[in-house]
């Protein structure tokens, strides 16, 4: 019937991103620009200590304060039954503000309520609150001894608050015991933050029908519509949540905040709306921070290089509460994803989680639950075994990786690898970065007293939560959804329960549907944030949405497709069965020449649709068979300075397997974005605490940001091993190079000063650090 041009065949090609111009123009709409008719504003005070009695709060001058209209405290919210709220893990709970006392520096402890943000600062300010202070414990494993216990308001009288294991204990300490070789190490993961440049913020109004209209920066709209009606107690269909464009989440936009909270409540209260903004110190204190693992790794290993077993005892500290925001199966993430690429036959993982004094979280910074942690464990490890065995560090990883035949590959620790070619990646890598080459060029610098160092990290992800038989937030199953409505001139609009911040849904979204139903993505366009119109999905953290809500949307249009088939078999005046989907057309079968596009069909479904139901549209909820697992081969060569300990980070390769690519250009950027949250990880980036536990890290002069001086350039290449259970063979990428990288980094500088006997440094690795290290080799002791 018709010649027009084939639309299809979009999947894999560098299209740009269609929300870009609205970006580079400064037109996108975020929280902070939504302003309501008399709106009030937020502001929050917080505790200067971190672990006090509140002895009492006076509000009296603050609501002298010109354009203050109310403060509220804890004891308020308590009394409205809103004084705690469950953190998504569902294992604890935290306070929204504080009752009786406070257990972290900048906690919540009273909320105020003005004309304007000046005002509503002035108001915090002149709230009046009297501490006793409380002895801090500022470390986990000062929070193990129980001398002062953090937490009497819950049943179990101990800091510790969870232990979760897997693998075989004794089997692993046997293999251990008898191993010709072994290794053990203590690494620590610093307690880091995702620090989007934008804060989290909302705006909260009740409308004229009584309906709670929210606006936040969350990654969950649904979740938190769920939440907040169980929090709340209104009705989850009088909850509208809108999360408009988000200038960065990386997990940190996950929980549910206690301010969020607060403006609800002070919307009720006042019968205005409310909006609430963080300030970059308040975001850097008290919202979801990343990491804090202290792992004790223990690899055996025969003289061949072949690993034995493989055990991890974990320490980690979430703070005052558990807010880390796990499936409910998972106290400790994907943890289990420790034993990496390599097939280790025996292994056992341990976490022990403790609360202190600082601020809660545990949150999946740019990782899937704990996946950042586990590889960091597992790679630098691997390095520190090659080191002791005398076995070049790419050779020892090559001798231990799960082999291509070996997949479906059942991990000890409890995953089903669904595919992977590490070998292939590993080799690319080596290639591309010329390995002999700088291995000899290393071999002359060292006889020349220069440090060069050349590290690797050959990482395995598990991402997509995930399959319902598993993974659950808050009792909800984690599928994901997708909704496709094709309209009578074959543009459409595809809604997701996923929630870009950044990531280019708009974009890759349109792709995987054009590619399904031979369309135009330019005219597809995407909805995602709007509890109102997108179908219930669980949001986009843990590279989880192409995994699980790129399922849905190839799902979604292959029924969009099945229910055009029946049209086009009346346009094409033969029967269904004899109408296949060839070329991005429907065609009759054995006769190329009797075609009709996927816009022809979608006019007859308005205009001529015989029998069939009128109307071109579907939507699927896609319950994922299993997590997808993404790998990658990262090379990064250093050059140190031997006077000022300063590392030049000369070369950078990722190579990455995310399996089938949607968009090679998006992928692009995620790997870059990734690979700089990485450096600065590595080499920059530490929320540090003193002893009395106040925090050092509270502004962008402490906690530093790379710019694009420091950043190395970061050079690329890819594999591609389809997930063979993923409709489009997609795996998820966005996490892999803030995942993989890091370990990159640290094993090239310990590599460089290895000749001078350094075998472990924690990140991250300044300067000062480094310099310290070499001058102890020099002087054979410790600089002080
Ligand atoms: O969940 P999140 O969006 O953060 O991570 P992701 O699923 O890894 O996807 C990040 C971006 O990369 C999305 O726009 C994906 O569609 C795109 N992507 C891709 O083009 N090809 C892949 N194989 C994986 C992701």
């Amino acid at each position: 019937m018709s010649s027009e041009a084939n639309t299809g065949g979009c999947l894999g090609k560098p299209m740009k991103r269609k929300e870009d111009p609205r970006f580079i123009q400064g037109k996108g709409r975020y929280v902070d620009d939504i302003t309501l008719p008399g709106m009030l504003h937020m502001a929050i005070v917080r505790s200067p200590y971190p672990h006090a009695e509140i002895t009492s709060i006076d509000v009296s001058e603050a609501m002298k304060v010109p354009g203050v209209k109310a403060v509220i405290t804890g004891k308020d919210l308590d009394a409205a039954g809103l004084g705690w709220l469950p953190t998504f893990h569902g294992l604890d709970k935290q306070m929204v503000l504080a009752i009786g006392k406070v257990l972290f520096q900048y906690q919540e402890v009273a909320a105020v309520f003005a004309e304007t943000r000046a005002a509503a600062a002035d108001g915090a300010e002149a709230v009046q609150v009297e501490y006793a202070p409380l002895p801090v414990v500022a470390d986990p494993f000062t929070a193990r001894k129980d001398e002062v216990l953090l937490r009497p308001d819950r049943e179990q009288k101990t800091n510790h608050i969870y232990h979760w294991e897997v693998g075989d204990k004794d089997g692993t300490a046997r293999a251990l015991e008898s191993s010709p070789k072994r290794i053990s190490q203590r690494i620590w993961f610093q307690r880091c933050h995702p620090a989007p440049l934008e804060t989290c913020g909302c705006v909260a109004q009740f409308d004229t029908m009584g309906r709670l209209q929210f606006y936040v920066t969350s990654q969950a709209p649904h979740v938190y519509r769920t939440a907040l009606a169980i929090v709340t107690g209104i009705p989850e269909d009088k909850i509208h949540v809108v999360s408009p464009d988000i200038g960065g989440g990386f997990g940190n936009k996950v929980p549910v905040y206690p301010g969020y909270v607060c403006a609800i409540v002070g919307a009720l209260k006042l019968g205005r709306p409310v909006k609430w903004i963080e300030t970059r110190t308040e975001n850097l204190t008290s919202t979801g921070f990343a990491r804090d693992y202290h792992m004790d790794v223990e690899i055996g290993a025969g003289a061949d290089g072949r690993i034995t077993a493989m055990h991890v005892a974990t320490t980690a500290d979430h703070g005052a509460f558990d807010a880390a925001a796990d499936p409910t199966k998972y106290p400790a993430g994907m943890f289990g994803i420790v034993t990496g690429s390599y097939d280790v036959p025996a292994a056992h993982a341990e976490v022990d989680a403790y609360f202190t004094n600082k601020a809660p979280g545990g949150i999946a910074y740019r990782c899937s639950f704990r996946v950042t942690e586990a590889s960091y464990a597992i790679e630098r490890a691997m390095d520190i075994l090659a080191d002791e065995l005398g076995i070049d560090a790419a050779e020892l990883r090559r001798r231990n990786f799960v082999r291509k035949d070996q997949y479906p590959y059942q991990s000890r620790l409890g995953f089903t690898y669904d595919s992977g070619d590490y070998d292939r990646t590993l080799q690319l890598a080596l290639d591309r970065i010329g390995y002999t080459q700088l291995l000899k060029e290393q071999a002359e610098k060292r006889v020349r007293g220069e440090l060069m160092g050349i590290g690797f990290s050959t990482f395995t992800e598990v991402v997509g939560a995930g399959p319902s038989k598993h993974f659950d937030i808050l009792g909800i199953k984690m599928f994901d959804s997708a909704e496709i409505r094709i309209h009578p001139t074959g543009a459409g609009i595809v809604r997701a329960g996923t929630k870009s911040q950044g990531q280019g849904h708009e974009t890759t979204w349109a792709q995987i549907v054009a590619e399904e139903l031979g369309l135009d993505p330019q005219n597809i366009m995407v909805e995602e944030g709007d509890t109102d119109t997108a179908p219930y999905g669980l949001g986009t953290y843990a590279s989880r949405s192409t995994p699980v809500a790129g399922g849905a949307i190839a799902l979604a249009a292959r029924r969009v497709r099945e229910k055009a088939r029946k049209v086009a078999a009346h346009l094409l005046e033969v029967g269904e069965s004899d109408v296949e989907w060839k070329d991005y057309k429907f065609q009759v079968k054995g006769v190329p020449a009797k075609t009709v596009t996927m816009k022809e069909v979608a006019f007859a479904a308005y205009t001529n649709m015989a029998q069939n139901e009128p109307g071109l549209e579907a939507s699927y909820y896609y319950d994922p068979p299993n997590m997808t697992f993404p790998s990658g081969a990262y090379v990064a060569v250093v050059d140190i300075d031997r006077e000022t300990g300063e590392v030049k980070v000369r070369k950078f390769l990722a190579v990455d397997d995310c399996g089938t690519i949607i968009n090679p250009l998006v992928v692009e950027g995620q790997i870059h974005g990734g690979l700089t949250e990485g450096f600065a990880i590595a080499f920059m980036q530490e929320i540090q605490y003193d002893g009395e536990g106040n925090n050092l890290n509270t502004n962008f002069t402490d906690y530093l940001l790379p710019t694009s001086l420091e950043t190395p350039q970061w050079e690329t290449a890819k594999t591609v091993t389809p997930s063979p259970h993923h409709p489009i063979g997609a795996k998820g990428v966005g996490e892999s190079p803030n995942v993989g990288s890091p370990a990159a980094f640290v094993n090239a500088v310990v590599d460089a000063l290895s000749p001078l006997g350094v075998r472990h440094l924690d990140m991250p690795i300044t300067r000062d650090k480094v310099w310290r290290a070499i001058r102890a080799a020099e002087i054979g002791t410790v600089v002080a």
